[in-house]
C-alpha cells in the first residue's frame, strides 16, 4: 500500500499519544522533519539576509528554497512570485491596501458569504476607506454551495477585485473557482483566491484555478506559521505597496515587511518535501511527487469523510450543515438539544480536538441563521487521520 497512514502518523511526535486531532482546519500537526528543519536553522546560527557573510547568505538561500517549495506546491512556475509573511490575514490586509491606492469612487469589489473573514474584511474595510462599493456573492443555505452563475451579474467594468475562497473552512464547500475567476477576468478584475483551507486537501494548480493571486498558510499543511501569497511576478511589478524607503523595491521582497522568520521558512520547505513523500511510491520532480501524494491523500481523506458523514447522517439527532457536491473532509454539525460548546467540551473530555463557534466563517454562519446561537461544531480530517479517529469521534458524539 503506497499510502500507508500508519507509516505517515509515525512521523509526527504529536500523534503518538491518545488524542484524536480533528482540528486540522484550524492548524495541522508537524512531522519531525519540519521541527528539525526549524531547530537546525537556529542550531547552525542565524543572521538576517542580504549580507556578505556565510550565515547571511544561508538566510537568503533558505528564503529562496521556501519560495521554490511553495511554487511547487501550488503549481506556480515562478518562485519570484511567492511573497512570504506572517500569515494570510496580514498578507491580505497589506495587499488590499496596496491595490486600494488605485481604486476610485464608483469602483466595486466582490466578496462572498462563503469566505473566511480574512478574505472578506480586508476588502470591505479598504473599500469603505476608498469610497468603493462592496458586492456580495450569496450562499445557497440549503446546499452550502456558492453558485458561480451569480458572478456574471455581480461584476462589471468597474469591478477591481473578486475575492473568493478555494474551499469553505466550515462547510468544506469547494466553489467552482474557475468559473468565478473567468467572470472576474471577463471584466478585467483581479481574482484573489483564498487557498488557506483548500491547499491541504488536494492538488492545487493556480493556472487551472485562474487565480491572479492565491494565498495559503503553511500551518494548515504541516508547516510553521508562515503565510504565502502567490502571483505572477509581472503582476507584482505593477502593484506598489506601502513600504519603508530603505527596504528593497524588488519583487517579491517589497511586499515583505520587516525581518522575516528564516527558521520558519526552512520549516516551510521541509513541510512541502514531507507532503511530496506522503505516497511512498511518488517519483519524479518535487511537483510530480506532490501531485501523486496529494491525489492519494485526497482519496484517503474521502474514504474517512464518507464514513463520518454516513454515521452522522444516520442519526436523526444530528444536523449537518451543507451538502455540497465538491467538498473537503470538513464537517459542520450540531447535536439536538446541546449547544455546540457543550458538544465540543464532551469531545474534549474524550481527548478529541474539535472546534466550535463560527470559526471566522462569519458571514456564512449568519446566513445559516446560527451565528448568534453558538454556530456549530467543526471537525476536519487531515492526511494523517485514520479510521480509528473517525470511530472514536462517532462514538463520542
Ligand atoms: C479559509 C481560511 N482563510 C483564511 C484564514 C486565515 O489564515 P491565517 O491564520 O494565515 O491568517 C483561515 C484560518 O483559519 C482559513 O481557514
Amino acid at each position: 500500500m503506497s499510502y500507508d497512514v500508519e507509516r505517515i502518523r509515525a512521523l509526527y511526535p504529536a500523534l503518538q499519544g491518545n488524542r484524536v486531532w480533528l482540528d486540522g482546519a484550524a492548524g495541522t500537526q508537524s512531522p519531525t522533519s519540519v521541527i528539525e528543519a526549524i531547530a537546525d536553522t537556529y542550531r547552525s546560527g542565524t543572521s538576517n539576509g542580504g549580507g556578505a557573510f556565510a550565515s547571511s547568505r544561508a538566510a537568503d538561500e533558505i528564503t529562496a528554497a521556501a519560495r521554490s517549495a511553495v511554487a511547487d506546491l501550488v503549481g506556480a512556475s515562478e518562485p519570484n512570485g511567492v511573497v512570504l509573511g506572517p500569515n494570510m490575514t496580514t498578507l491580505t490586509f497589506r495587499f488590499a491596501q496596496a491595490l486600494a491606492r488605485e481604486w476610485r469612487v464608483g469602483d466595486n469589489v466582490v466578496v462572498s458569504e462563503l469566505d473566511h473573514d480574512a478574505n472578506v474584511r480586508p476588502w470591505v474595510q479598504w473599500a469603505e476607506a476608498s469610497g468603493v462599493d462592496v458586492r456580495w456573492a450569496r450562499v445557497d443555505v440549503e446546499s452550502g454551495e456558492l453558485p458561480a452563475d451569480q458572478y456574471s451579474d455581480l461584476v462589471d467594468d468597474r469591478t477591481r477585485v473578486v475575492a473568493v475562497t478555494g474551499a469553505s473552512n466550515v462547510l468544506g464547500t469547494r466553489p467552482d473557482v474557475r468559473a468565478i475567476t473567468d467572470a472576474a477576468h471577463a471584466v478585467g478584475a483581479l481574482a484573489y483566491v483564498d487557498g488557506v483551507h483548500s491547499t491541504a486537501h488536494g492538488v492545487v494548480d493556480v493556472s487551472d484555478l485562474g487565480s491572479d493571486v492565491y494565498v495559503t498558510s503553511a500551518y494548515k499543511w504541516d508547516g510553521p506559521h508562515v503565510g504565502c501569497l502567490i502571483a505572477d511576478p509581472v503582476l507584482l511589478e505593477q502593484i506598489v505597496p506601502f513600504k519603508l524607503a530603505s527596504s528593497s523595491n524588488d519583487v517579491p521582497d517589497r511586499f515583505e515587511w520587516g525581518t522575516p522568520s528564516y527558521a520558519n521558512f526552512a520549516g516551510v520547505t521541509a513541510a512541502v518535501d514531507h507532503l511530496a513523500a506522503l505516497d511512498s511510491v511518488a517519483a519524479g520532480s518535487r511537483r510530480e511527487r506532490l501531485v501523486t501524494s496529494l491525489v492519494a491523500a485526497h482519496e484517503h481523506e474521502t474514504v474517512l469523510l464518507d464514513q463520518m458523514l454516513a454515521a452522522l447522517g444516520a442519526d436523526g439527532r444530528i444536523t449537518l450543515y451543507g451538502h455540497p457536491k465538491s467538498r473537503t473532509a470538513t464537517v459542520y454539525f450540531r447535536v439536538e438539544g446541546e449547544s455546540p460548546g457543550h458538544t465540543a467540551q464532551r469531545l474534549a473530555d474524550a481527548d478529541i480536538n474539535a472546534w466550535h463557534g463560527h470559526n471566522y466563517a462569519y458571514e456564512v454562519t449568519r446566513a445559516l441563521g446560527i451565528r448568534d446561537s453558538g454556530s456549530a461544531v467543526r471537525v476536519s480530517l487531515a492526511h494523517y487521520s485514520n479510521a480509528a479517529d473517525v470511530a472514536r469521534f462517532v462514538g463520542a458524539v
